[in-house]
C-alpha cells in the first residue's frame, strides 16, 4: 500500500470510532438463545412498583383531590392513571417504607373532613391529610388494573390494630368493621394479594435485633387474618383457596443476619405453628447511590460518573445470589421469595426542590440501570419472584415526574413499557459472550441480554449496551428456531445524562428497531448506550 492510501485508512478507522458516520460498529458479542430450554417462569411481579406517602409521591403524584381543576376521578390523577395502565403494573407496595411503621390506618378512612391532620416525621414534617388512606389506595389500584401489597405497622402499632386493619379491608358484614367499609362505599371486601410484615426494622422501622425482629413477627403474622372468602378458608386448619402472601423483612443490602434468623425460623417451624403464621417472601432492599453521602448527581454528570454507578448496581447479581444460597439452606424448593421491594437509583435531589422530598430527575443512565436490574431478578426468577422499585412517581427513581397540572414519563418509565412481554413470560436459556466496556479501573460486560417466550409463543429479547462510546453488533444465534427478522424498540438519546423535562418532554423516547436474519440468524445493531426490545418474527 501507498503511504497516502495507509493514510487514508488510518484516517477512516479512526473517525469509524469517534465520528458522527461512525456508527459501524467496532466491536461484536455473542448471544446464543435456546429456544427449547425452558427456565422459570418470570414472575409479572417483578415489574412492580412502590408508593410511599413521601413528598409528593402520593399528594400531587397521585392524589390531586376530586375538586382539583387537574382532571381525575375520585381524586386521581387522569394523567397518571393513563401513564401506570400502560405500563401494566402489576402490583403496587404502599403506604411505605418508613411511613408504614407509623401509619395509623384509621386516621385514613371514612368522610374526608372528619379525618385528622397528622405530621409526616419521616420524610420532612410535613402536614399528613390522611385523604388518601385504603379506600383510596383500592380505588387507585383499580384504576390502573394493579394488585395490592399493603405494608402493616410494626412500629408504633399493635397486632390489634394490624388486625383490625384486615378486617376492615377483608371481612364480610355482620363485621362492624366490614360494615364500617361498606359505609364508606366498598361493599365487597378487598383482595389483598401481599402483606408486609412491617419494614426495614433494622432501621426506620425499629431497632430490632434479627432475633427480636423474628419473635415480633411471628406474633403480628399470627394473630392478623384476611377474611376475604376468595383467598381464605374459614379455619386456619383448612386450606385456602389463594392466600395472601406474607413478605418479611430481610436483608439491607448484602447483610445477612434476618436471611438468617428469619430463614431459620420459617425452615423450623413445628407442624402446629405452620397453621398459626407463615413467610412467603422475604424482602430485600438495595439501593444504588453512586456514593455516600449522597453525592451522585441525576443530571450533568460525567461518564466516569456514568460507569461508577452502573459499576455499583451490578453489585445486586452477588448480593442475590449471595441471600438465596442462606435460603436453599432452609428452602430447597424455593417456596419463599427473595422480594427485592425497595431498588433503584438513589441520586441528589432536584434543585430548589425540598431535599427531604427526594424528588430526582431520571435519565437515559438510569433506563439503563433499570433494564440491567431487571434483567438480573429475571435471571433470578425462580427465587426473586417480585420487586419494586423505588418509587413510582416523583421520588427516587420514578416514572412519573408532575409538576402541578404538568407530567412527563421518564426514560426509566419506557423501559418498563418496553419490557412489558416479559410479565410472565418463560425464561429461556441463553449464553452471552459480552464483551467489556472499560473507563479507568472500572470494567464491566458491554452488553447484556435475556430472552423469554410469551404466552403465546413469541421470543422476546431485550439487549443493551452499555458502552456510551460506540455502538454494536450483537449476533444472535437462535437454537431451536429460524428467524426471518425482529422487530421492536430502542431506548437511546444523545447522552448518557439526557432527560425528558417539562419543557422538552420526547429527548428520551423509544424508536423503532429491526434486525434481518441470516440463515436464521440475527444481528442487532446497537447503537451506543441503549437499551433494545424486539419480537422475533420466523
Ligand atoms: O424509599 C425511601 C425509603 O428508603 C423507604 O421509606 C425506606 O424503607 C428506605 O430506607
Amino acid at each position: 500500500m501507498t503511504k497516502r492510501l495507509l493514510f487514508i485508512a488510518f484516517l477512516a478507522s479512526t473517525i469509524c470510532v469517534r465520528g458522527s458516520w461512525a456508527q459501524a460498529p467496532a466491536t461484536t458479542e455473542t448471544f446464543t438463545v435456546h429456544v427449547d430450554k425452558k427456565g422459570p417462569t418470570i414472575n409479572r411481579d417483578i415489574f412492580g412498583q412502590f408508593a410511599e406517602h413521601l413528598g409528593q409521591g402520593i399528594y400531587e403524584g397521585i392524589w390531586v383531590g376530586k375538586d382539583s381543576a387537574i382532571p381525575n376521578t375520585r381524586g386521581i390523577r387522569t394523567d397518571a392513571v393513563e401513564a401506570l395502565r400502560a405500563i401494566r403494573v402489576p402490583v403496587v407496595r404502599w403506604p411505605g417504607g418508613c411511613f408504614a411503621d407509623e401509619y395509623h390506618w384509621r386516621k385514613g378512612v371514612g368522610p374526608e373532613q372528619q379525618r385528622p391532620t397528622t405530621i409526616n416525621s419521616l420524610w420532612g414534617g410535613v402536614p399528613e391529610p390522611n385523604t388518601f388512606g385504603t379506600d383510596e389506595y383500592m380505588d387507585f389500584l383499580n384504576q390502573i388494573g394493579a394488585e395490592a401489597y399493603v405494608s402493616i405497622n410494626m412500629g408504633t402499632g399493635t397486632p390489634q390494630e394490624a388486625a383490625e386493619w384486615l378486617e376492615y379491608m377483608t371481612a364480610l358484614p355482620p363485621s362492624s368493621l366490614a360494615k364500617e367499609r361498606v359505609a364508606n362505599g366498598h361493599k365487597e371486601p378487598y383482595k389483598i394479594k401481599y402483606l408486609g410484615l412491617g419494614n426495614e426494622s433494622w432501621g426506620c422501622g425499629g431497632p430490632f435485633t434479627a432475633d427480636d425482629y423474628v419473635e415480633r413477627m411471628k406474633l403480628f403474622n399470627h394473630f392478623v387474618h384476611n377474611f376475604n372468602p376468595s383467598q381464605s378458608s374459614p379455619s386456619p386448619f383448612l386450606p385456602s383457596p389463594n392466600p395472601m402472601k406474607r413478605v418479611a423483612v430481610g436483608p439491607d443490602a448484602a447483610k445477612t443476619e434476618y436471611t438468617e434468623a428469619v430463614m431459620k425460623a420459617w425452615g423450623t417451624r413445628q407442624p402446629m405453628d405452620a397453621f398459626f403464621w407463615n413467610v412467603d417472601g422475604l424482602s430485600l432492599h438495595f439501593y444504588t447511590f453512586g456514593g455516600m453521602p449522597l453525592s451522585a448527581p441525576a443530571t450533568d454528570f460525567s461518564e466516569k460518573e456514568y460507569s461508577k454507578v452502573l459499576k455499583e448496581t451490578l453489585n445486586i447479581e452477588d448480593i442475590i445470589a449471595k441471600h438465596s444460597s442462606i435460603m436453599d439452606k432452609y428452602d430447597a424448593q424455593k417456596k419463599v421469595a427473595l422480594v427485592v421491594d425497595e431498588w433503584g437509583a438513589w441520586l441528589k435531589p432536584m434543585p430548589g426542590t425540598n431535599p427531604a422530598f427526594l424528588k430526582q430527575q431520571n435519565s437515559l443512565r438510569d433506563a439503563i440501570l433499570a433494564a440491567l436490574n431487571l434483567n438480573i431478578f429475571i435471571h433470578h426468577a425462580d427465587r426473586v419472584r417480585m420487586a419494586n422499585i423505588a418509587q413510582m412517581v416523583n421520588v427516587i427513581q420514578s416514572m412519573i415526574l408532575t409538576d402541578k397540572e404538568k407530567m412527563i414519563l421518564t426514560p426509566t418509565y419506557y423501559i418498563y413499557k418496553m419490557y412489558v412481554p416479559f410479565q410472565d413470560a418463560t425464561l429461556l436459556a441463553a449464553e452471552l459472550e459480552p464483551g467489556e466496556y472499560k473507563l479507568g479501573d472500572v470494567a464491566m460486560k458491554r452488553v447484556d441480554g435475556v430472552a423469554a417466550r410469551d404466552k403465546d409463543g413469541q421470543v422476546w429479547l431485550a439487549v443493551t449496551n452499555v458502552d456510551p462510546n460506540g455502538p454494536t453488533d450483537v449476533h444472535v444465534n437462535l437454537d431451536g428456531i429460524s428467524a426471518k427478522s425482529a422487530t421492536g424498540q430502542v431506548l437511546t438519546a444523545d447522552k448518557v445524562d439526557s432527560v425528558n423535562t417539562f419543557e422538552a418532554s420526547n429527548v428520551v423516547v423509544p424508536k423503532e428497531f429491526s434486525a434481518q436474519a441470516v440463515n436464521g440468524n440475527l444481528t442487532l445493531h446497537l447503537p451506543a448506550k441503549s437499551v433494545a426490545v424486539v419480537r422475533i418474527q420466523q
